[in-house]
């Protein structure tokens, strides 16, 4: 059981999810907080048929708070994250800024629990792209380890926040009746469009996003041998991520074993019916917390590869489900002790 839990960035794309999630699911506590920036505080917001007033993130609001939920910009996090620590708060963080520090651990539920054990008082979520993907790995990797993949990301608006979320609705809007729109969120217009950029340069011509695609699925697999070809992509789509996924593994897994490792595995649901139109698509994954894989091919170009489509929403499963189900672990690794 939490005493105190407070959400932070409660009024972004990603803090509206966490409080959804909330109202949702049975995290024990005893009470909450909801805190923003400056923008937003004494404005209210409604949870559980109550209203509350959004604080300011400063310092002493983490003054009895046990557990912080954060969906902040990075260099937000960087800030508030030690500031909360220090007051014996434990932060779960879905920015990008801790999640490749040593001392933090990186975690996805469904695929490396048990690093939670020796976390710090920060437990980092990963980027969206990345959680659905190494969700997907999992139970390949576990029947015969994964050797190379080679992922194309087709991501949603939504994935850039609420000024993306507006950006896609605003900009399709003046599109149809020919009137001009400054995009915030994108540096290229995003209806009837796509961008082959997602975050800065970073590394030989992959972005930002591309290389978060590589080092964290090292770091949350605990195995650097693992060869991953990301590019990511913006696509004007709401929400959902989608992912076209090749991996090669040790030993050939067949479509038949490859289907029934999916439907086994935890958090992963399995749409795969070309013949009869059946496959997983952003509309019908949005407000789902699973990862859904549909299209499983034997990879005509080479042995032991699988290819296979992925789709989830970013928001839930990428995002704030992920969160939720870390603090779910924290309790239920606490009441273990
Ligand atoms: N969107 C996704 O699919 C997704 C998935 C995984 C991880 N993430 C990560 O989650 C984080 C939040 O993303 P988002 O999409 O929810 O962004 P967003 O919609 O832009 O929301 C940002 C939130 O941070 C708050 N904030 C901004 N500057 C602040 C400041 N100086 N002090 C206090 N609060 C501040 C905002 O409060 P105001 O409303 O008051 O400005 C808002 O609540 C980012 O690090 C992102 O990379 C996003």
């Amino acid at each position: 059981m939490f005493e105190t839990i407070a959400v932070v960035g409660a009024t972004g794309a990603v803090g509206t999810l966490i409080r959804q999630m909330l109202e949702e699911r049975e995290l024990p506590y005893r009470k909450i907080k909801f805190l923003a920036s400056q923008r937003s505080a004494g404005t209210t917001l409604t949870f559980k048929g109550q209203q509350h007033t959004v604080e300011e993130l400063r310092p002493e609001a983490f003054e009895g708070v046990d557990l912080a939920i954060g969906s902040t910009p990075d260099e937000v996090a960087k800030e508030f994250a030690p500031w909360a620590v220090e007051r014996n708060c434990v932060v779960v963080d879905e920015s990008g800024y801790w999640r490749m520090d040593p001392k933090v651990p990186l975690v996805v539920p469904e695929v490396n629990p048990d690093a939670i054990e020796n976390h710090q008082g920060l437990i980092s979520s990963p980027n969206c792209s990345t959680t659905q993907m190494v969700v997907a790995m999992k139970p390949l990797y576990d029947a015969s380890r994964i050797r190379r993949v080679v992922v194309s990301t087709y991501q949603a608006t939504s994935g850039a926040g609420v000024k993306g979320q507006a950006d896609l609705k605003n900009g399709t809007h003046a599109f149809l009746h020919g009137s001009a729109y400054k995009y915030e969120a994108f540096k290229h217009p995003i209806a009837f469009n796509l961008i082959p950029q997602i975050g800065s340069p970073k590394y030989q011509g992959y972005t930002s996003e591309e290389m978060k695609m590589v080092h964290e699925t090292h770091k949350i697999f605990g195995d650097d041998s693992i060869r991953v070809c990301p590019t990511c992509i913006r696509v004007p789509v709401d929400n959902c991520h989608s992912e076209s996924i090749l991996v090669e593994t040790e030993r050939k897994i067949t479509v038949a074993e490859a289907r029934e490792l999916f439907a086994a595995a935890p958090g992963i649901k399995l749409v795969d019916d070309l013949d009869a139109g059946k496959y997983p698509m952003p509309a019908d994954c949005d407000g789902d917390d699973a990862v859904f894989i549909g299209r499983i091919r034997e990879d005509l170009s080479s042995e032991n590869g699988l290819a296979f489509w992925c789709v989830s929403d970013n928001l839930r499963k990428g995002a704030a489900t992920n969160a939720v189900q870390i603090a779910e672990l924290l309790i239920k690794t606490q009441a273990a002790v």
